[in-house]
């Protein structure tokens, strides 16, 4: 297995360009499967394992798959098979949106429950409760989603919780329903927002999404469509904490800053210093920056996704930040590898209490899911000394080409294949 060796130390330096949204990208695969005429061209997909782990069951189904750099075709017309039961199927959590996909074109489907980060619970019970609300029998057995309908009718949903998961997959469920399906209490982040784009660039005729309700009149039929998938907020933000971290200054290319606000509202009351141009954002910082508490919300709230980078960054912030994690309950195991990197926190129930401490030390240190593998990278790159990141896997899972992209930012960073 690979690993990232970090010589840490080094100011950041210069520009890098934000890939393709990450949990856009693994939804709009999915549901380029409604497609019964034309074919997708998708483009602004992020070169990650999780794109490629979608593409093979994708494949694996019966579609037509041709990936060429940041691009991919997907031909479903040719789509046989209902049931998503492989490997990749059940390492990753977005295989959940074939249940919605499937259900919607064929009316049934039977797809393995999702893996995914080990970071809470993870239930599912609002996609169920949304699917049997159009009309769909549910049952699990033996590990399996398996959905069936006679018909699928619009209706009203109030969903109890605001699920990113549970918001997409109704959605696409509903887009071929008779009548209009009502969404209430939805999820609003960016990639929701995208998928709904998506859909109607196929045919769809989805309103709101980005707002508390969401209408999805059904169409008869969807057909292929060209698109490109917006860019990775959480990527983006990432960036954004190791420019502030490490005492230098980057633009970050290609982002929404408006989907970043609320990580830029954050580094500014720390003391960095963040400027929106157009597509890009830039940020700097110097000399000490102050620690400040901060909670994750569904968005436009401060990201979850971002809450393991931010702690490194905290770790090394003057004076007491409270972190309050609220969406996902085990969203803490970067804490144990960041304090073998000196850092001062003490978590008690959902809060990582943070005393920022001079410096951290490189150690060797693991990541234990995918966010908890960016906070690492960043402890390493502030780290004095070498930091040598194991199980980088859950990186690769969602950041393209991250060794490259902060080497070309000035970072002494490499990766080091097994036996080498
Ligand atoms: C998506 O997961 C993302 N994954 C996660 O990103 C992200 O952390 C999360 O949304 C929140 O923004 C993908 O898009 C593939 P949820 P999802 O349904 O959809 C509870 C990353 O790092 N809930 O919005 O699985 C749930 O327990 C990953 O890129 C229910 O109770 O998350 C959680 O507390 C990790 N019942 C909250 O809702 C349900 O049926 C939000 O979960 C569904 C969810």
């Amino acid at each position: 297995m690979d690993k990232l060796v970090i010589k840490g130390g080094k100011p950041l330096f210069g520009s890098v360009e934000i890939s393709g949204a990450k949990n856009a990208a693994v939804a709009i695969l999915p549901a380029s499967i409604l497609a019964s005429s034309g074919v997708c061209n998708i483009d602004n997909i992020p070169n990650i394992e999780d794109v490629n782990c979608l593409e093979r069951i994708i494949e694996s189904l019966g579609c037509t798959v041709v990936r060429n750099s940041n691009s991919v075709m997907i031909d479903s017309t040719t789509l046989h098979n209902t049931d998503a039961n492989t490997e990749d199927v059940r390492k990753m959590r977005a295989s959940y949106y074939l249940i919605g996909a499937l259900l919607s074109r064929f009316k049934k489907a039977r797809v393995e429950l999702p893996g995914g980060c080990p970071i809470g619970v993870r239930p599912i019970d609002q996609h169920i409760k949304g699917f049997e609300a159009l009309g769909a029998r549910v049952v699990i057995n033996h590990g399996c989603v398996i959905v069936e309908a006679d018909k699928l009718i619009g209706t009203n949903i109030f969903f109890d919780v605001v699920s990113v998961g549970a918001t997409i997959n109704v959605m696409l469920a509903a887009t071929l329903a008779e009548g209009t399906t009502t969404l209430e209490n939805v999820a609003k982040e960016p990639h929701v927002v995208d998928v709904a784009n998506f859909l109607n660039s196929m045919g769809a005729n989805v309103k709101g999404a980005g707002t508390d309700i969401i209408r999805i009149t059904g169409v008869k039929e969807l057909k292929g469509c060209t698109y490109s998938v917006i860019p990775d907020q959480i990527e983006a933000g990432t960036f954004m904490i190791a420019a502030a971290a490490t005492k230098g200054k980057i633009t970050i290319e290609n982002v929404i800053p408006k989907h970043l606000e609320s990580i830029s509202a954050k580094l500014e009351e720390m003391g960095a210093e963040v400027t929106e141009n157009g597509d890009s954002v830039t940020v700097s910082a110097s000399g000490v920056l102050k620690g400040v508490n901060v909670k994750t919300q569904p968005y436009p709230g401060f990201p979850t996704d971002v809450q393991q980078p931010f702690s490194t960054l905290l770790c090394i912030a003057k004076g007491r930040s409270n972190v309050t994690e609220s969406i996902w309950e085990s969203r803490f195991k970067h804490v144990d590898e960041l304090k073998k990197m000196g850092a001062s926190i003490r978590v008690e129930d959902r809060t990582a209490m943070i005393d920022g401490v001079e410096k951290l030390t490189g150690a060797v240190v693991r990541a234990t899911d995918l966010r908890a593998g960016a906070a690492m990278v960043v402890a390493g790159l502030i780290a004095e000394g070498t930091t040598e990141v194991l199980d980088i896997e859950h990186i690769d899972r969602g950041y393209p080409n991250i060794e490259n992209k902060f080497k070309n930012l000035g970072a002494d960073i490499c990766r080091v294949s097994s036996g080498v």
